[in-house]
């Protein structure tokens, strides 16, 4: 059975997730303190009782921005990220919110396809924005979807 929902306690299956997607994962403390901190709020989709993908992010004043988006590599190309992000949008728009922002590695022509094919553009740029393991910093994209 699946099901997306809104976390409300700490996992450590993020932690374990999020270290297999990137050079830099983030502990099950950083995503712990995300979970308690206002407007912040952690959607997962589940598969029998496990998380395996996720999205963390904040709503501030009708804008939405995405802090980190990961699916278990045993479980991508499936069509779960579309989903997770489909329902967050959704939601998002239920509340009236106006627009999502997030950052996006240009090395990263996965998550860019994702992102395109629901909807977000191209605003801006940042340089160097992302550390890499054993390779110089790569810059990101700003995208922006209007809700
Ligand atoms: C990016 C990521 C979250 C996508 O998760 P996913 O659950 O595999 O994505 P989906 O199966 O829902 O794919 C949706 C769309 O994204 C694009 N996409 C996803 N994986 C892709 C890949 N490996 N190559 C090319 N396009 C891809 C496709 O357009 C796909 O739609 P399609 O299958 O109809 O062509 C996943 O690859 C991941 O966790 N990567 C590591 C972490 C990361 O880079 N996060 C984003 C940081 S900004």
């Amino acid at each position: 059975m699946t099901t997306i929902r809104q976390l409300d306690a700490p996992s450590k299956q993020l932690e374990d997730i999020h270290t297999r997607c990137f050079d830099y994962g983030w502990s099950e403390g950083v995503f712990a303190d995300l979970l308690i901190k206002p407007h912040h709020r952690t959607y997962v989709f589940e598969t029998d009782g496990e998380i395996v993908s996720f999205v963390v992010m904040t709503v501030v004043a009708g804008e939405g921005e995405i802090l980190t988006i990961a699916t278990d590599p045993d479980f991508q190309k499936q069509g779960l990220a579309r989903m997770l992000l489909d329902q967050v949008i959704k939601t998002l728009k239920a509340e009236g919110a106006e627009s999502l922002f997030l950052e996006v590695a240009i090395d990263n022509p996965a998550a860019l396809r994702l992102y395109e094919a629901c909807g977000f553009k191209k605003t801006g740029r940042r340089k160097a924005y992302y550390s890499r393991k054993d390779k110089p910093p790569v810059d990101a994209h700003i995208l922006r979807l209007a809700l």
